[in-house]
């Protein structure tokens, strides 16, 4: 995993040393309206980034790449994730702490996050599963020109029924033609 720089943002490659300060950025409750839970301690956050920074699932089907967001001023904002499959598939997600939305700093990480999927790890299709009622995922989401799946694609990436899952094929980037 690399470092990626944004007009914005740095997306520095998640390690157990961002864990104290990513302690009290995900503590923020709002992030939790719809989906997921803030961690129950900085130790249990310290555990899942030592796991998470394997960068593998046990059984080594999947890519596990996590970074964490950074300002120039220096503050970690939050993170953003995939889980790459063997069928060239991503599974994406991403939380910023309250106070540093609606800046452009979501659609800064993601977009960046997606172009090294597609460019560093062959990635063809991206996919996201949430929570219907989350409105400022969906609405990201679409601003990325994510669009829903189709009722096989729900199912692939194991939607629930209050769940709903959205997809964006990789950029073509085959100019030989
Ligand atoms: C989803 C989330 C990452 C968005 O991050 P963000 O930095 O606020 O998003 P941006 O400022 O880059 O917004 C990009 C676009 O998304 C849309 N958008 C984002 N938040 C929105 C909101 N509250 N209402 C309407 N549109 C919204 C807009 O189109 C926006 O572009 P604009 O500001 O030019 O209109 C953030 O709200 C978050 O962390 N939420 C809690 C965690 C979460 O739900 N994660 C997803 C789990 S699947």
């Amino acid at each position: 995993m690399r470092t990626l720089d944004t007009a914005i943002c740095t997306l520095e490659p998640q390690t157990v040393a961002h864990a104290r300060e990513m302690f009290a950025v995900l503590s923020d409750p709002a992030i939790y309206e719809f989906e997921n839970e803030p961690p129950v301690s900085e130790q249990w956050l310290s555990e899942r980034f030592a796991r998470l920074e394997r960068r593998t699932s046990t059984d080594g089907q999947q890519l596990w790449l996590n970074w964490v967001v950074r300002l120039p001023s220096g503050e970690l904002t939050g993170y953003v994730q995939a889980t790459v499959l063997r069928s060239g598939a991503a599974l994406v997600a991403y939380e910023l702490g309250s106070r540093f939305w609606r800046k452009g700093i979501g659609r800064s990480a993601v977009s960046a996050l997606l172009d090294e999927l597609q460019s560093r790890y062959g990635v063809h299709l991206f996919a996201a599963v949430l929570k219907s009622a989350n409105f400022r995922s969906l609405a990201l989401l679409h601003s990325l020109g994510f669009r829903p799946a189709s009722p096989a694609q729900a199912i692939e990436f194991g939607a629930d029924p209050d769940e709903t899952t959205m997809v964006k094929p990789a950029a073509c980037t085959d100019n030989a033609a």
